[in-house]
């Protein structure tokens, strides 16, 4: 119930109002968000780099309306992609893309025109790139886009989320020889006839989509901060055989640094998904959505000032 009204609220325009204008958000968004330009997503690439975690930068955006607003991120994920490699930073860190960001909602052309230069950038600096996965409506289409990228670019990474019935079915088909896939929960509010709608059924989604994505020839990336689906994730790495260059594990900026570092002591790959950037608020609130103790580090931030 509180899930559905902070995501809901993720949407509105007046409570975005409200809360950017709140004295307090800066501190509680530098909890989650790197910063609000390229600077400071090199900054905490290097941070996290000298603890031994691989980052994944999100330049935050999305629901763009505009092909010049699309413009706008594309220059932003070169201009990043370009600091990175002088920075010699592409061996850690590689970009997260929404097609959203891209003018997916008004013009997929652009979008996947948008999106290839910023895989052909990728390539050239040496790293590469994942589309994140939105709501529902958006999957058939970022998935087609994902296969016309993969065919110039076959390292472009893809996410798919358990709580969609048709991911299992999914995963079967990105469980290929090349293919990177993000493996995560789903963090949009979507309809029974789409979506699991309980915890459990989620979890154990998450379970059989993993079994696929470990048991097949692809690179699985467990996009998770929940211990029980770790520890499930490494069993399934000792019972498949994979070895710490056949996986990795995915957690957000700010989201559990103690167990981010605990994974790489176990001698695991860890990418921790930094987003920066002005457009905070829809990332901030599914972070909140998420956990209402969040909700509460919020509520408490707003009452102390
Ligand atoms: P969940 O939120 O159910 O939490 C499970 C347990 O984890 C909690 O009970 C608690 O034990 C622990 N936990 C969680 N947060 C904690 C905290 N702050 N402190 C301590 N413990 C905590 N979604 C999407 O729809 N599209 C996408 O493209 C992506 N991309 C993406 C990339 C990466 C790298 C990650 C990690 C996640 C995403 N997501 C996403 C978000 C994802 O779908 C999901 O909403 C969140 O990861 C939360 O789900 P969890 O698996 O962490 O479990």
């Amino acid at each position: 119930m509180l899930r559905s009204v902070i995501l809901a609220a993720s949407r509105s325009g007046k409570v975005e109002k409200f809360v950017g204008s709140a004295p307090v958000s800066r501190d509680v968004v530098r909890r989650f968000v790197a910063g609000t330009g390229t600077p400071d997503a090199l900054r905490v690439t290097g941070e996290l780099a000298g603890s031994g975690l691989r980052t994944t930068l999100d330049y935050l955006g999305e629901d763009t309306l505009t092909p010049e607003q699309a413009s706008v991120t594309r220059d932003e994920y070169l201009t990043l992609l370009a600091a990175l490699r002088e920075a010699e930073l592409t061996g850690v860190a590689e970009v997260s893309v929404k097609l959203s960001a891209l003018g997916q909602a008004f013009d997929e052309d652009l979008a996947e025109t948008n999106a290839r230069a910023i895989c052909a950038a990728a390539a050239e600096a040496g790293t590469t790139v994942t589309l994140d996965m939105e709501d529902h409506t958006t999957a058939d289409s970022t998935l087609t886009i994902l296969n016309s990228l993969r065919k110039d670019y076959p390292s472009t990474g893809a996410v798919l989320q358990s709580y969609l019935r048709r991911t299992e079915q999914d995963c079967r088909e990105l469980a290929t020889a090349g293919s990177r896939v993000r493996l995560c929960k789903g963090a949009y509010s979507e309809p029974e006839h789409v979506a699991y709608q309980s915890a459990l059924d989620v979890d154990k989604s998450y379970v059989r989509c993993m079994n696929v994505l470990m048991a097949g020839q692809g690179y699985p990336m467990l996009a998770t901060h929940d211990p029980r689906l770790i520890a499930i994730g490494e069993d399934r790495a000792r019972w498949f055989d994979r070895g710490p260059d056949e996986f990795e594990f995915q957690l957000l900026y700010g989201v559990r640094p103690e167990e981010q570092r605990r994974l790489v002591r176990e001698g695991y790959h860890v990418r921790v998904y930094v987003p920066y950037g002005t457009e905070w608020y829809g990332y901030l609130m599914r972070r909140l959505a998420e956990r209402p103790a969040n909700m509460m580090f919020f509520a408490r931030a707003l009452a102390s000032k």
